[in-house]
């Protein structure tokens, strides 16, 4: 694409951004919907942060993704909230509009989506969701969850208190496990999220006796390198459907795109080809 004076600018702000695939996931829309945009990778130190988002209104950018480590800096300069950002603590999307910083999190949405997309018969009210992990990706999964309507949330952390503090912020039906009574979790369970680091190469494996998990469940990894996990090989060994994390970080990127370069983007097989191929 031939950049004009008109260019629409985006890109996302991080601390490194060298390993993301978010300017592959914008370069392959904006080049598909033939946009005149651009999508940039935009590395800041932590204590630049507030300074840079500023600098990118100044200049005219239509806005940002934001990831580790400002996802929860970037609460503190925005103007409003949504109520996703404000419930999960965090933003990963700017908007700039009428001078305003706008910030969002589109992370439960993507993360809905994913499953939408990947096992469209499953429904989150059907029964209860067991999820692994206090982290960031747990605050999107359960917030998403909580909002498509699960019954209850079985809240798994390996350290506790980190589980009791969001289910506080949730302000919904979430129960917090101990995180070696995790296996008995799983009993009546209609989907199982896997939002800790393990099973992501270089990290440790989930030691998980998937026994009592109904033979229906579904199986979820927010970990998508590698995007088979040992979890989800596991999973379809057994007969449960699985859906992989890949989804997740591409769905997220959705409504950014859309509020930046004005058209609604799909994620496609031939997309997560793409985005895969840089591996
Ligand atoms: P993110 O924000 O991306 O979710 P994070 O905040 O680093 O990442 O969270 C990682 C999750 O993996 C946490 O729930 C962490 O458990 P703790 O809260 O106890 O740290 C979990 N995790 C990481 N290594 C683990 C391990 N060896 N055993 C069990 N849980 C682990």
């Amino acid at each position: 694409m031939i950049l004009s004076g008109e260019t629409r600018l985006a890109g996302i702000l991080g601390w490194p951004v060298g390993h993301s695939l978010s300017p592959r996931v914008h370069g392959y829309w904006l080049e598909r919907h033939k946009i005149d945009g651009a999508y940039l990778p935009l590395p800041v130190r932590p204590e630049a942060f507030p300074a840079a988002v500023r600098t990118l209104l100044e200049l005219g950018f239509r806005g940002a993704n934001v990831t580790i480590p400002h996802k929860r800096a970037a609460l503190a300069l925005c103007d409003s909230l949504d109520e996703a950002a404000r419930r999960i603590g965090a933003v990963n999307t700017l908007v700039f509009a009428e001078g305003e910083i706008q910030g969002r999190n589109s992370d439960g949405f993507g993360f809905m989506e994913n499953l939408r997309q990947g096992a469209p018969s499953w429904r989150a009210g059907d029964g209860p969701a067991v999820v692994l992990g206090a982290g960031g990706a747990a605050r999107a999964a359960v917030h998403a969850l909580l909002a498509a309507g699960a019954p209850e949330i079985r809240l798994c952390n390996r350290t506790l208190e980190r589980a009791e503090t969001l289910a506080q912020d949730m302000a919904g039906p979430v129960t917090c496990v101990p995180w070696a009574a995790r296996a008995g979790a799983l009993d009546g369970a209609g989907i199982l999220v896997n939002t800790t680091s393990l099973g992501m190469a270089g990290k440790g494996t989930l030691a998980l006796d998937l026994d009592v998990l109904p033979a229906s469940a579904l199986v979820t990894d927010i970990v998508y390198a590698p995007l088979e996990t040992d979890l989800l090989r596991r999973a379809r060994a057994r007969g449960n459907p699985a859906v992989d994390g890949l989804g997740m970080l591409l769905h997220q990127a959705r409504p950014g795109f859309k509020a930046w370069f004005g058209a609604a983007p799909e994620v496609t097989a031939e997309m997560r080809a793409f985005v895969l191929k840089r591996e």
